[in-house]
C-alpha cells in the first residue's frame, strides 16, 4: 500500500486529496495545526512548521497543500526519504510580481522562493517534484474571494462592481485541482515541471460574479457603479467591517489574468470543469466523509 504524507490536508484542496487518495488505496500521513477527525487509512498528525510531530521517515509521495514557502523551508532541512513531492503554489507568482501594493509583491516573491526551494531540494535529492499553480479557487465554500462575494452579496440583498469589471478569469473547483495533484503522482512526463491549472472556462468578471449571484436564495441583483462611486461604496464596506478588497485587486478586475493548460491537459490529462456554481459550493462542508 502506498503511503502519502499531505501538509494542508483540511484545506480546500487538501479535503478532496485525502478522499482521492483513500478511495485509490493510498495510506495517508495527513498534518495541519487544527486537530481532526481520523479514520481507516488516515493518520491525523497536528503541528505547525515550525514545530511539526515526529514524521514517518519514508513515504512514497509528498503533497503540499499548504503555505508554500513554509514548506519549502521544511523540505529544504527534512531527514524523510521520498522520491515523489507534489506542491501548490498559485498564480499569484506571477499575477502579484508587479503589483502596486508591496504587501502583494511579498506573496509572489515568497512563492517564486517557495517553487525554487522546492525544486532545488528535490535535485539535490534526486527526488521528483512537480509544482501546480491554480487561478482562482472554488468549490469548498472557503475562498475569499468567489465565497466571500456570494456572503457578502446574500447579507446586503446585492453586490456592487466597478462598470469596467471586464477582466477574464478561469475559476477552478477545488475537485479539478485534487484530481490534478493525483494525476501528477503518476506522471513520469510531470518531473521538475510547474503547471498552471486554471479552470475551464474563460469568463469576464462580471460575468463570473453574475453566476454567483444568479444561484443565490433569493438571488441579490448586481449593481455596476461609475469607478468613483465603487470606491466609496468600498470605502464605506472597509468601514464596516472591511471586505478584504484593496485597490490592486480592484484595478486587476479590468485585467485578463489567463493561463494555458495546454501543458497539464497533455501531460496528465487535466480536464477541469466549465464554471457552473451551484449554492451549495458557497456553503462550507466540512466532512472528509462527504467528499470520500
Ligand atoms: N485559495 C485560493 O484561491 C488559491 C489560489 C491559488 C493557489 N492557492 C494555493 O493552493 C494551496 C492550497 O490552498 P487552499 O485554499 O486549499 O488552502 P486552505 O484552504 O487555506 O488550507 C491550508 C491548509 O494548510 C494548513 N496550514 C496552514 N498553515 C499551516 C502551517 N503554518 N503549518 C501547518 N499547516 C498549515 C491548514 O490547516 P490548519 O489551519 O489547521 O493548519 C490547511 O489544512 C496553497 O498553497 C495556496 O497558496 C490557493
Amino acid at each position: 500500500m502506498k503511503h502519502a504524507l499531505v501538509f494542508g490536508g483540511s484545506g480546500q484542496i487538501g479535503r478532496p486529496l485525502l478522499g482521492r487518495l483513500l478511495r485509490e488505496g493510498w495510506r495517508i500521513t495527513a498534518l495541519s495545526r487544527q486537530p481532526q477527525h481520523e479514520r481507516t487509512g488516515l493518520a491525523w498528525l497536528r503541528g505547525d512548521f515550525s514545530a511539526l510531530p515526529a514524521l514517518p521517515a519514508r513515504v512514497d509521495a509528498i503533497v503540499s497543500c499548504g503555505p508554500l514557502d513554509a514548506f519549502a523551508q521544511w523540505y529544504g532541512a527534512a531527514r524523510i526519504e521520498c522520491d515523489r513531492i507534489v506542491a501548490f503554489g498559485s498564480t499569484s507568482v506571477d499575477v502579484k510580481r508587479g503589483s502596486a501594493d508591496p504587501r502583494e509583491r511579498d506573496v509572489a516573491q515568497r512563492l517564486r522562493a517557495g517553487e525554487e526551494g522546492v525544486l532545488a531540494t528535490a535535485a539535490l535529492r534526486s527526488a521528483q517534484a512537480t509544482l501546480l499553480r491554480p487561478t482562482l479557487i472554488y468549490g469548498a465554500g472557503r475562498d475569499a474571494t468567489l465565497t466571500r462575494i456570494a456572503r457578502l452579496a446574500q447579507r446586503w440583498g446585492r453586490f456592487p462592481l466597478p462598470r469596467n469589471a471586464t477582466g477574464r478569469r478561469q475559476p477552478v473547483h477545488v475537485d479539478d485541482l485534487a484530481a490534478a495533484a493525483f494525476a501528477v503522482l503518476g506522471t513520469a512526463a510531470a518531473h521538475g515541471q510547474t503547471y498552471a491549472l486554471p479552470g475551464g472556462e474563460t469568463l469576464p468578471y462580471r460575468e463570473m460574479v453574475q453566476r454567483v449571484l444568479a444561484v443565490l436564495e433569493p438571488p441579490p441583483s448586481l449593481v455596476e457603479l461609475p469607478s468613483p462611486l465603487f470606491n466609496l461604496a468600498l470605502a464605506a464596506a472597509k468601514l464596516a467591517g472591511g471586505t478584504g478588497l484593496g485597490e490592486a485587486a480592484v484595478r486587476r478586475m479590468r485585467t485578463d489574468l489567463v493561463f494555458d493548460d495546454t501543458p497539464a491537459r497533455r501531460d496528465f490529462g487535466y480536464a477541469p470543469r466549465a464554471f457552473r456554481p451551484t449554492a451549495r459550493m458557497f456553503e462550507a462542508r466540512e466532512e472528509i466523509e462527504e467528499i470520500v
